[in-house]
């Protein structure tokens, strides 16, 4: 299989003492190329730090909505500059999170998400979208945007509505660990129900390990983990939706010619 993880945070702490390990399991298992996203931006120069020492790594860069109070002209024009480095792939992770609205209030998280999107818009890179229990405000902001939006709902957790307009909008819908859980029966109609030239596949490591290695430390190489369960979920073979959903990830974010 030639894997491609959409999504994932090797800057994490529980990746600093075996970073390089991990790195050679994702590798062993088919994985050809890992996005990491920045979550502020200190994790963004992180990420692109990791994408300079590994040549299958690639970085995204943005402000997280946890992290939205500290998104203000400096740290944005931080993230702009960033985002100029070779690497660098996406603007991400951005997007609105109200289930830690605590971290940043909803006025805050709108703003920063905005902004973020405008830069994206500015440099023509596509945008990495988190969205937790914000489905509804999430789909307002991106139904106002003009021209021709490129991104991904990463660790998609909305309804096959949701999903069906935001493709239509221009966005690719991905899924991780969460789409293997016995109880994510909700997730696993919306893979099958979506047509797979719109999908791609993550982990978002070290979050959200799949099934069996659920509450564990998630890693890259479990990307295969769902391959194979949205190939049993579309009774196709894992090969099949490995190749889609990596030439999808190549489609939108470009990568190298290794990946
Ligand atoms: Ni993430």
């Amino acid at each position: 299989m030639n894997l491609i993880d959409s999504h994932c945070h090797l800057d994490d702490a529980q990746f600093a003492n075996d970073l390089e390990q991990v790195i050679q399991r994702a590798a062993d298992a088919g994985v050809r190329a890992i996005l990491t996203a920045g979550t502020n931006v200190a994790s963004s120069r992180a990420a692109i730090a990791l994408a300079d020492k590994y040549a299958m790594v690639y970085a995204a860069v943005g402000i997280h909505p946890q992290d939205a109070q500290t998104c203000n002209d400096k740290t944005l024009n931080d993230i702009r500059a960033l985002a100029q480095e070779k690497k660098v792939l996406a603007i991400g992770e951005i997007g609105l999170d109200f289930y830690w609205k605590e971290n940043a209030p909803r006025a805050i998280q709108e703003k920063n998400f905005v902004a973020h999107l405008d830069l994206a818009a500015e440099l023509d890179k596509p945008v990495v979208i988190h969205d937790r229990d914000a489905h509804d405000p999430v789909m307002e902001i991106l139904r106002r945007r003009n021209g021709k939006p490129r991104g991904i709902l990463h660790c998609f957790s909305g309804d096959l509505a949701m999903a069906r307009e935001a493709i239509e909008l221009g966005y690719f819908i991905s899924f991780g660990g969460s789409v293997t859980f016995q109880n994510a029966r909700g997730a696993q109609e919306i893979a099958r129900a979506l047509p797979l030239e719109k999908i791609a596949i993550e982990t978002d490591a070290p979050y959200l390990a799949p099934h069996p290695e659920r509450g564990k430390r998630n890693e890259p190489a479990h990307v295969a983990r769902v391959a194979e369960k949205i190939a049993a979920l579309k009774e196709l073979t894992p090969a099949v939706v490995a190749e889609k959903t990596r030439a999808n990830s190549i489609s939108l974010f470009g990568f190298g010619a290794r990946a």
